[in-house]
């Protein structure tokens, strides 16, 4: 897979499944923008890839904050692939989740992949090609107790991309996503033993390595997936085919 000459621009690029797949993508050509609010892992990313005789640069930018969403794409500039990574996981029961976490869980995996696909797409379809890679997870696909507003804002960024899709394919712009299982990432660090209880719930019976999820971002972004437009690919170990 070439990426040469091509700009990829990943949110969440500091850490875990971004991390892993910024790398990917530095290793197949591309020109990669590394996105997320941390400095000095950004630097780390950037430095590896460039380590590895890529080509990378870092751009802070707080998803969370009023207009960081859009300071993020004018910085950006010219982007051929957009990987909409970065994402929060307010996990607990419903009834003791903050209705603020919620709104805020909605904003930031919802309306901030929604507002940097509206500020980029343009300039896709302007060139007649692009691709758009969400990330979402095998919980949007199941109810899971303790996951509803994560699973609920993950469904809704599933069904952006069948909508954005059919909106952008016929200009050659293909828009798909991936849906995880439980992945090992600094994200999931703190769930503990929670990872593994979860993961021997999958056929194959173990949580994936970042790497893993990031190289189905990469083939869905890629050419060798031309004809792959509307897609949720589950990267599961088999989660929700049983
Ligand atoms: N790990 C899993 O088991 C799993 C399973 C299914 C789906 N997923 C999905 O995969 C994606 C990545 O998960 P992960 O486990 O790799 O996450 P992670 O290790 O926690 O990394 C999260 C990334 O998001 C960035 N980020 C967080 N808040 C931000 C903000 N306010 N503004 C800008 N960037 C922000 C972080 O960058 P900074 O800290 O530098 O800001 C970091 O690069 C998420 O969408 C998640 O829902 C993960």
């Amino acid at each position: 897979m070439s990426f040469e000459g091509k700009t990829v621009l990943v949110t969440g690029g500091t850490s875990g499944i971004g991390r892993a797949a910024a790398g990917q993508f530095g290793s197949a050509g591309a020109q990669v923008i590394v996105t997320g609010r941390d400095q000095t892992r950004g630097r780390e990313v950037v430095d590896t890839i460039e380590s590895g005789g890529g080509q990378a640069r870092f751009i802070a930018a707080d998803l969370a904050a009023p207009g960081g969403a859009q300071q993020l794409a004018q910085a950006a500039g010219q982007v051929d692939v957009l990987v909409n990574n970065a994402g929060v996981f307010p996990f607990g029961p419903s009834h003791e989740i903050a209705i603020d976490d919620v709104k805020a869980a909605l904003d930031f995996n919802v309306v901030a992949p929604f507002t940097l696909v509206a500020a980029l797409v343009p300039g896709m379809v302007q060139r007649g090609s692009g691709a758009i890679v969400n990330v979402s997870t095998m919980v949007a696909s199941f109810g899971l107790p303790g996951m509803s507003a994560y699973g609920a804002s993950k469904a809704a960024l599933e069904l952006l991309t069948k909508a954005w899709a059919a909106e952008y394919g016929p200009a050659g712009v293909r828009v798909n996503a991936v849906a995880p299982g439980p992945t090992r990432t600094p994200g999931t660090e703190p769930m503990g033993d929670g990872i593994d209880q979860l993961a021997a719930t999958l056929p194959l019976g173990r949580a994936a390595d970042a790497q893993e999820i990031a190289s189905t971002i990469v083939f869905l972004a890629s050419d060798e997936a031309s004809f792959v437009n509307g897609a949720i690919l589950p990267v599961d170990g088999g989660r929700v085919a049983v």
